[in-house]
């Protein structure tokens, strides 16, 4: 059996933290995406379908204040769905596709995608959000302004902390004349918000489940799927869906591979994931305190999704 050190690491260090946890970056394994591109399709879910939108409708306008030919590096590319709008409706030819994603079956995903509208000056990065921005930022094309593209929410993941550190270093690899899209989820009322968290096919439960799957099928976890019930839960207060695996019963959890044995009581949960919500205007003052310059801002007929490009 392979193991990935660091999945190893941060499963024991999160699973004994009080309350115990998970890092959402491991849903992307194999099977996670195309989970993941089942919850895009769900009516319940948003998202997708507002930024493909604004996307559909705005794209050109959104590239049309940088110079050409224009590079796209896209953070989380996932499936690649968004990044083929773009390139559709740049009108002239990208220098260079960059694809980071820590997910192998992403990249292949969205190279396919790609390949499929012609589109072949594609490099692909596996790796995090930090060492992928790093990288392709040294790999730019040599002519051209680099646009980052970190879409579909993808921020949300992070607390406000994170995701104004991380502004600042996708900003920091920028160069006059770059720019960043970013896509972002608003705030909108709580019923809705759990339905797209909890949704009734009990596609996003598979989704959250499926991390307790890889934990027993990478690391040697013994954990019961069945064991676990899917909760999704509005902060307010942080603004924030979290996600949870609540345990239905008393039961003992040993992953060999993390060195970990504990027992969870029933009703005790593991925390998977939190997705941030937006108001619109706070996403063009995290980009100024970031250092970006001038904001604009597309926000769908919803009001549910804002898509700002910033630039350097
Ligand atoms: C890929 C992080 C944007 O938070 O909405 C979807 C992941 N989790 N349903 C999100 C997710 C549960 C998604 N992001």
């Amino acid at each position: 059996m392979f193991v990935d050190p660091s999945f190893a690491h941060d499963v024991r260090s999160y699973l004994q933290r009080t309350p115990r946890q998970l890092p959402s970056r491991y849903f992307y394994d194999e099977l996670g995406p195309a989970l993941f591109e089942a919850i895009c399709r769900l009516p319940w879910y948003r998202i997708t379908r507002s930024e493909t939108a604004l996307l559909d409708a705005h794209a050109a306008a959104v590239l049309a204040p940088l110079s050409r030919p224009i590079g796209l590096a896209e953070l989380g590319c996932g499936s690649g769905e968004m990044l083929a709008i773009f390139a559709t409706s740049a009108r002239e030819p990208l220098s260079l596709v960059q694809l980071i994603d820590i997910s192998p079956a992403a990249l292949d995903m969205a190279t396919y995608r790609l390949a499929a509208i012609g589109i072949r000056n594609v490099r692909t990065y596996l790796g995090t959000y930090e060492e992928g921005l790093r990288r392709a930022s040294q790999d730019r094309h040599a002519s051209g302004p680099l646009v980052v593209l970190f879409l579909g929410s993808n921020i949300g993941n992070f607390d406000p902390a994170g995701a104004r550190e991380l502004l600042v270093r996708i900003r920091t690899v920028l160069r006059p004349g770059d720019g960043l899209v970013l896509g972002t989820d608003l705030v909108k009322p709580e019923r809705e918000l759990l339905l797209a968290y909890d949704d009734p096919l009990g596609v996003t439960a598979a989704f959250n489940r499926n991390l307790l799957r890889r934990i027993n099928d990478e690391l040697g976890g013994n954990f019961a799927l069945d064991g676990f019930s899917h909760r999704a839960v509005w902060n307010s207060s942080q603004r924030r869906v979290e996600a949870h695996l609540v345990s239905l019963r008393r039961q003992s959890v040993r992953v060999d591979a993390a060195h970990l044995d504990f027992t969870l009581q029933q009703d005790e949960s593991i925390w998977t994931e939190s997705s941030h919500k937006y108001e619109a205007a706070q996403v063009v003052e995290d980009g100024r305190l970031a250092g970006f310059g001038h904001a604009e801002q597309w926000i769908d007929r919803e009001a549910g999704f804002a898509l700002t490009r910033f630039t350097v």
